[in-house]
Order: structure tokens, then sequence, then C-alpha cells
């Protein structure tokens, strides 16, 4: 089977999710070579030395794609290439109900690595010029696993929520998992979710966040406050 059509069939047989509210998780989602081999390209900036501070988070911009940012190493180009194939996008969109919207116009991508006792800002929905959110977890083996992506009921606003006490569930902190779901932020349903590491036993979160953005958006110029862009 080749790579495309290995995740292809990962997403076709995966499971959606309507708790607290819809999404989906794949375990296995990339060929396991492939992702080990992407892993280990991303890890080098894990060595940086701002990773050695705890409360922090840092980035990396691999992919934007209407401003041309591409990543220029093998395995993670192969990755890219991927997660930019348009069958594969398309079956992305029909597993969350998305083929009635216009098709996305931009991709971005970045590498995200959170330091013990960071915890983002707000339990919050995304942003709505995201048309989908993915998240593909970088866990080393024995990593703690309540790493995942915190999720929250839908009903209310994120910022009346404490991001512990309130949270419903989270997704399995575990090497290539991969969440996906389309941001809402309506008063029926808004997509409530945060990230944080409380852990004792991990000491990086390590995840790859990647958008399908309704417009053409150069993401790479924006400052973003309190991170650092590695
Ligand atoms: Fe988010």
């Amino acid at each position: 089977m080749s790579n495309k059509d290995y995740v292809i069939d990962r997403i076709k047989n995966s499971v959606v999710s309507n708790d607290p509210w819809k999404h989906v998780v794949i375990r296995d989602f990339m060929p396991p070579s492939l992702y080990e081999n992407m892993k280990k390209e991303i890890i080098t900036l894990e060595s940086h030395a701002c990773l050695k501070n705890k409360n922090t988070r840092a980035y990396h911009i691999y992919v934007n794609k209407s401003v041309n940012v591409y990543p220029d190493t093998g395995y993670l180009k192969e990755y890219y290439d991927l997660f930019l194939d348009e069958d594969i996008r398309n079956e992305v969109l029909k597993k969350l109900d998305l083929t009635e919207q216009p098709l996305p116009k931009d991709f971005y991508s970045e590498a995200n690595f959170i330091t013990q006792d960071y915890i983002y800002d707000e339990v919050h929905p995304d942003r709505s010029d995201k048309l989908v959110t993915m998240i593909h977890y970088l866990a080393d083996e024995g990593d703690d696993e309540s790493l995942g992506t915190f999720l929250y009921t839908p009903y209310k606003d994120g910022k009346t929520l404490d991001v512990f006490k309130d949270m419903v569930s989270s997704t399995p902190y575990v090497g290539n998992c991969f969440l996906m779901f389309a941001p809402k932020d309506t008063k029926e349903c808004r997509t409530n979710h945060c990230m944080g590491n409380n852990s004792k036993k991990t000491f990086v979160r390590k995840s790859i966040q990647a958008f399908w953005i309704k417009e053409n958006a150069d993401w790479t110029q924006d400052r973003q406050s309190g991170r650092n862009r590695i």
C-alpha cells in the first residue's frame, strides 16, 4: 500500500465522536516508518536552549502555503506532501461534513513545544477563519498520555471554564495519534478545548499543529506573544 493510500484508509476507517463535540481521533495516523523518520527531523529543535526552561512555549513554522513556505528536509517534505494532497484533504473534509463549504484556500502548520508548567491562556474554540484544526502528537514511548488536547462542554463560553476542573475528556497523547475537528464558535456549539503541561513525568509536550484556512493568510509575520519562535 502506498503512503497516500495508508493515510486515506486511516481517515476512512476512523470513528467520529460527538462527545463533548464533533471530533475525530486517529491512532497510527501516518505510516510508521515515515512518522519515525520525520520525527527525527523535528526532534533536532528539541535541543533548543529555551526548551530547558519550565513554563515555556516554542514553535517552528514549517508550512504556509500561500506565501510559499515549506520544509527543506526530505521526510518532512514527504509528510507535508501527504497533508497537502487533494485526495487526502478531501477525505478530511468528507469526514468532518465540510464538503458543502467552499474549499479552503490556505494551509499552515508548525511544530509546537510546551514545557512543564505551561498552561495555554484559556479554554477557547479556535478562530473561525480556520476550517479544520489538526493536531498530530509526537509523544515518546512512556510519555504521560494525559497531555493530549483537553475538551470541554460546547454550551458555555470557554472564558468561564477552568482548564483542569471543567475538562470533560482529553485525547490521548500518544505518538502518531492525530486529532481533527472543524472549529465552531456559535451559541449552539463551541469547540472548546485547551492544552497544558502539568505532568510530573513528561517535560516537553511535542506536537504538529496544522490548519486548513478559509482564506489566504500569511501567519509567518505575526509575532506570537509570549512564545519563542525557533
Ligand atoms: Fe486551539
